[in-house]
């Protein structure tokens, strides 16, 4: 009765035309995501393996289990700006010893794994995943600590990093550092406030000053070993609870200990059987028109994601701009709110903000797709209370205490962005395909609106208004905005936790559910279900 049917000709224009711009997207991504996995280029990374160390990235294989999947978070961080993309840092959620776990590890091939602004607010966002949901955390720890030149930038706000260590542990959250090599100074306090520490005989230097620093301090002569080394550590100073004899030997210690902690999830557990989607995941790289101009139904993106394409619609009928309705996503019972039309209406709202609290109500968690230009402006629509009936909207969403997750199919612009659970909103995940673009409204209308305002000034000042210069001024404002708003931008500044290939929606989604459901779901309460 409520499995979704498919409107999508395949065969016709539109779905190739669609997918053409998706696949084109998807390819100017993958350069640069190939840009993170360069780490600092192939100079940096021979020299590395030239010490016989391995990369990041193979530190992460070998520490999750053999063919599981990692879910790498935010790869694009740091792009567009003077930093290089990935930020020398990877984060993700992976399984090691059947549990979910936040990992991150430096690469030490960019700048010395040195932290940079992004590295900062990459390395916070992993630890909060892990608080939030509840998943224990393992850092990788192989770092030339501050990158120094942007000191002022990280420096005071990266004390948050070692503050958090010692949270997730006070609340129940084990944390493990692994050592591979450099965490001096203030990455002396990653193994110092993490609940297990392993590190590598003779590659592992943790100290609070090395010793050029303590010649100069004290004027005392020591040397790295006997100032951090992981001999000293494992045998002298007890800041290291392992002693391992190589990297693999410590990965392999960082598996025991994930498996000593016996973790138990405390969410609901899935139902125990489910089915895929009736249609072919392939076919969601043909649902986004490439200009987003034309809008798109997204029971289409549901049919492909939910569980045997089966969406239990809430009120069809009533504000059709929005469909609203519960599913399962690899047996999970999910809320989903998805733009059908753009435009969020009055009815809309009140319909989001009822469905909001039946979700909090029964314990489940929501999922927004986004394809919204934002709440309808004009004067009919400000008279029917368009302001209260989107607060409405917003009020649902920030005080709703189920898990959110949100995927930016298409537009988000606006106050749009926010009743749909934005950044601001603190979705547990939120992650953009490449065809998504969000900034505070489009660009020919924000192009549009600073020329009508320019206009009117030049108006009460008396002034001629420069014709020319006014369409040239909105060409430039329209690129800017234009470039500001598209998935890597955003993704660089971590507004998002990565740009996903459309087809891996349903996968995704499965990943961060699991993740969530290692902590519990729980509703707000204290308040009945408005009807609207
Ligand atoms: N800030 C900015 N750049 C840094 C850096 C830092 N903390 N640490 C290293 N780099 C840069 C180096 O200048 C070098 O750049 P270049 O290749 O363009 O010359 C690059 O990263 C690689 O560093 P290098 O020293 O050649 O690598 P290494 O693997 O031999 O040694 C370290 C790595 C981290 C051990 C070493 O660079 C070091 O001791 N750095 C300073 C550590 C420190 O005292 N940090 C302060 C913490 S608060």
């Amino acid at each position: 009765m409520t499995v979704l049917s498919t409107r999508l000709d395949t065969g016709g224009s539109a779905y190739t035309a669609n997918r053409a711009a998706m696949l084109e997207k998807l390819a100017a991504l993958d350069v640069e995501h190939a840009k993170a996995l360069a780490g600092g280029g192939p100079k940096y990374v021979e020299r590395h393996r030239s010490r016989g160390k391995l990369l990041a990235r193979e530190r992460i294989e070998l520490l999750i289990d053999p063919d599981s999947a990692f879910l790498e978070l935010s790869p694009l961080a740091a792009w567009g700006s003077d930093y290089p993309v990935g930020a020398s840092l990877v984060t993700g959620i992976g399984t090691i010893e059947g549990t979910e776990c936040v990992i991150t590890a430096n690469d030490p091939t960019v700048r010395g794994g040195s932290s940079n602004p992004w590295t900062l607010r990459k390395a916070l966002r992993a630890n909060e995943i892990a608080l939030r949901n509840r998943l224990p955390l393992v850092n990788l720890v192989e770092s030339g600590g501050a990158d120094l030149p942007s000191q002022k930038e990280i420096f005071i706000p990266g004390g948050a990093l070692f503050r958090d260590l010692t949270r997730l542990s006070a609340a129940g959250i084990p944390t493990v550092a692994v050592v591979f090599g450099n965490s001096t100074a203030g990455g002396a306090y990653v193994p110092g406030m993490s609940d297990h520490v392993i590190m590598v005989r003779e590659r592992a230097k943790v100290f609070l000053g090395g010793p050029p620093l303590v010649k100069m301090a004290t004027g005392e002569e020591a040397d790295d070993e006997s100032l951090g080394g992981a001999e000293m550590h494992a045998r002298t100073s007890g800041l290291a609870d392992h002693l391992a004899v190589d990297e693999p030997d410590a990965l392999r210690l960082a598996r025991r200990v994930v498996h000593r902690l016996h973790w138990r999830k405390s969410g609901p557990e899935p139902m125990p059987w489910y089915e895929p989607p009736k249609y072919e995941e392939d076919e969601l790289l043909g649902i986004v028109p490439g200009e987003l101009k034309a809008p798109f139904d997204p029971r289409e993106v549901i049919a492909r994601i939910a569980d045997g394409s089966d969406f239990d619609e809430f009120k069809p009928l009533y504000g059709s701009s929005l469909a609203t309705g519960w599913a399962t996503v690899h047996g999970y019972p999910v809320g989903i709110l998805a733009n059908a039309q753009g435009v969020l209406f009055s009815q809309e709202s009140q319909k989001a903000a009822q469905f909001i609290q039946l979700a909090n109500q029964r314990d489940r968690p929501l999922l927004f797709l986004h394809n919204t230009t934002g709440y309808m402006v004009g004067r009919d629509y400000e008279q029917g209370g368009i302001i209260k009936h989107g607060a409405m909207m917003i009020n649902a969403v920030s005080n709703s205490t189920v898990p959110h997750i949100s995927v930016l199919m298409g537009a988000s612009y606006g106050a749009g962005h926010y009743g749909m659970c934005g950044r601001a909103y603190d979705p547990r995940f939120l992650f953009a395909w490449p065809s998504a673009k969000s900034a505070v409204m489009g660009p020919q209308q924000l192009a549009g609106v600073l020329s009508i305002v320019a206009r009117q000034s030049a108006a009460a000042k008396g002034q001629p208004y420069d014709e020319d210069a006014d369409a040239a001024i909105r060409a430039m404002v329209e690129q800017q905005i234009e470039a500001e708003s598209l998935p890597a931008f955003l993704s660089g500044r971590l507004y998002d936790d990565g740009v996903i290939d459309p087809r891996d929606t349903r996968t995704v989604l499965g990943i961060c559910l699991s993740a969530i459901h290692s902590g519990p779901v729980e509703g707000a309460r204290g308040y009945g279900v408005f009807r609207m």
